[in-house]
Parts: C-alpha cells; sequence; structure tokens
C-alpha cells in the first residue's frame, strides 16, 4: 500500500512538472482542438489564452473576466472559432488553419499555469493507385501517387479487403507494392497516407480490375482473328480470280458489281440479265427460262 501511494504521488509530481510543457499536439486544417489546463482550486478573477505564432507575434486568443463575466476575444485569427470553459479554463479551438500554430500559455488570475503546443498541417492529398503490369499474369507492381507539396515525413500504408500489409516510410515511396493474384475478385486494396495529425485513403482497386488484360479484351481480340480470316481468304480469291479463269468467270458472272461501273443488280433483274450470261466465257449455264 505504502509503494502505491508513494508511486501515485511521485506520478502526480511528475504528471504536475511535466504538463506546462506538454507535447506537441498535432491536427490539421479544418480539425477541432481543445486544451485542458490542470486542475485547480482557486477562485477565478481572470482566465486567459494567449497565443505565440510561428513568428513569435504574442496575441490574446480569449480571456474571461469572472467580475463582469466578460468575454474577450480581439483577434480576427479567433473569433467566432475560439470558447474557453468557464469552470476549468479548457480551450476550443474549431476549424484549425496553419495560423493557429504555436504555442498556446494559460493564464489564471494573472499567473501562467500551463502551456501547450500545436502544429496545424495542411490537409493531406487524397492518394491514387497506380498500376504496372510485368511479363508475370499473376503479378501487378502498385504505386500509391499523391501531390506530396507541403508534406513531410508521410507514410504510406498499403491493404487488402482484411488487413493493413506494408507501411512505407518516406524513402521507400518509390518502391512498388506488389500484389500476387490470390483468385479472390473482391478482394480490393489501398493505400493511406498517414501523418501524425491525419489519415487519406484511395479508392478501392478490385483485384477483378487489377488483373484485367490490358487493352484488348476478348471480344477485340476474336474481331482481330475473324478479320486476318476475312484476309486470307479474300487474298486467296483474288488470287485465283487473277489466275484461274474458270474461277475468275465464275466470281465474274455471280457478282456483276465487280464489272466496272455498272451498277448492280438488285435480285429481280438479275435473274433477267441475259446478255451478260450468254457472254462467250460463261461457263455457268443459262438458268432454264
Ligand atoms: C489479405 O492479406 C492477408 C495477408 O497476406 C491474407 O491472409 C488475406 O487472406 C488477404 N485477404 C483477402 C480477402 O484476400
Amino acid at each position: 500500500m505504502a509503494f502505491v501511494s508513494f508511486s501515485t504521488v511521485f506520478v502526480s509530481v511528475m504528471l504536475f512538472t511535466v504538463s506546462p510543457v506538454a507535447g506537441k499536439t498535432e491536427k490539421t486544417e479544418g480539425d477541432t482542438v481543445e486544451f485542458t489546463p490542470a486542475e485547480f482550486t482557486v477562485s477565478i478573477t481572470t482566465m486567459e489564452w494567449t497565443h505565440v505564432d510561428k513568428s513569435s507575434n504574442k496575441i490574446k486568443a480569449i480571456k474571461w473576466d469572472s467580475r463582469d463575466q466578460s468575454l474577450n476575444i480581439p483577434n480576427p485569427r479567433f473569433k467566432k472559432i475560439t470558447s474557453i470553459d468557464t469552470k476549468t479554463g479548457k480551450l476550443t479551438i474549431e476549424s484549425l488553419t496553419k495560423e493557429h500554430s504555436g504555442q498556446y500559455k494559460f493564464e489564471l488570475n494573472g499567473e501562467t499555469k500551463g502551456e501547450f503546443s500545436l502544429e496545424v498541417s495542411e490537409r493531406l492529398p487524397i492518394p491514387t493507385i497506380e498500376r504496372d503490369t510485368g511479363n508475370n499474369p499473376n503479378i501487378v507492381y502498385l504505386k500509391c501517387n499523391y501531390d506530396g507539396s507541403g508534406h513531410k515525413d508521410l507514410l504510406i500504408i498499403w491493404s487488402n479487403s482484411t488487413q493493413e500489409l506494408r507501411t512505407m516510410k518516406p524513402e521507400e515511396h518509390d518502391k512498388s507494392f506488389i500484389v500476387e493474384k490470390s483468385n479472390n475478385p473482391d478482394n480490393y486494396y489501398t493505400c493511406s497516407l498517414k501523418s501524425p495529425a491525419g489519415r487519406e485513403t484511395s479508392l478501392k482497386a478490385y483485384e477483378r480490375d487489377l488483373f484485367k488484360e490490358s487493352g484488348l479484351g476478348e471480344g477485340a481480340i476474336a474481331g482481330i482473328i475473324i478479320s486476318i480470316i476475312i484476309l486470307i481468304c479474300g487474298g486467296v480469291g483474288a488470287f485465283f480470280y487473277k489466275t484461274n479463269s474458270v474461277f475468275h468467270d465464275l466470281i465474274h458472272d455471280r457478282f456483276s458489281c465487280l464489272r466496272g461501273n455498272a451498277p448492280a443488280p438488285t435480285e429481280t433483274n438479275a435473274n433477267v440479265n441475259v446478255p451478260l450470261r450468254n457472254s462467250p466465257s460463261s461457263t455457268q449455264p443459262a438458268d432454264g427460262d
């Protein structure tokens, strides 16, 4: 028991001495931050939060005076988005911008009672997945692309539908994430960007799309094969048409459209096209009339 009380006291003392220089709070633009001062028992006359920005400009963020119950937020940087809990001194700032970065100092009755550090970073970009195929049809290489301007120390996290699979440190960001076909077309992959202040995730890349033949689908391939067959048949046909007089005449008679500019006859008048049918070279027996 004695040991427990001792450690409790020890921890409290540690917390008390550490709290004025508490670690940096990291937020992203648009977030809300709260800073809660250590508990106190003295009665409140005034409570004030001051902000020292990155350029060391010190301004009053918010001040509460219990004597006339007045709340004062003089600076436009904090107007409308800043509030204070008049019992605990807790500071709340909504809709953070990068300008809210810096040090926050809490003063109770004119005495400094706590200091907090805030870093607001730009909202993370949403990454996109780029796919590369190699020689192996069962493997694709994925890259996580993002607009990196203004962001340092981002981690890339690759996940499939069920779990996180790999974390890439900043120096590994141009490496590929290798995906092997699992034959579960509904499995999907995402990449996320992670900073201390937030996380943004790409759209899902489904396995059924990742291993799709790039370019030519089955339909296109069938079309190409049929075209090649037609070309070969046409070529063979043309060859015989030129070299074999029997074939030539057969074709010549069948397809009257091949004869110069003569208009192609319709079904009905083809049958009464007597002069051509009787041409000397014709081997085609005349339809019995
Ligand atoms: C996700 O990856 C893990 C580890 O490789 C694997 O065990 C799991 O089956 C995968 N999930 C799916 C849906 O394929």
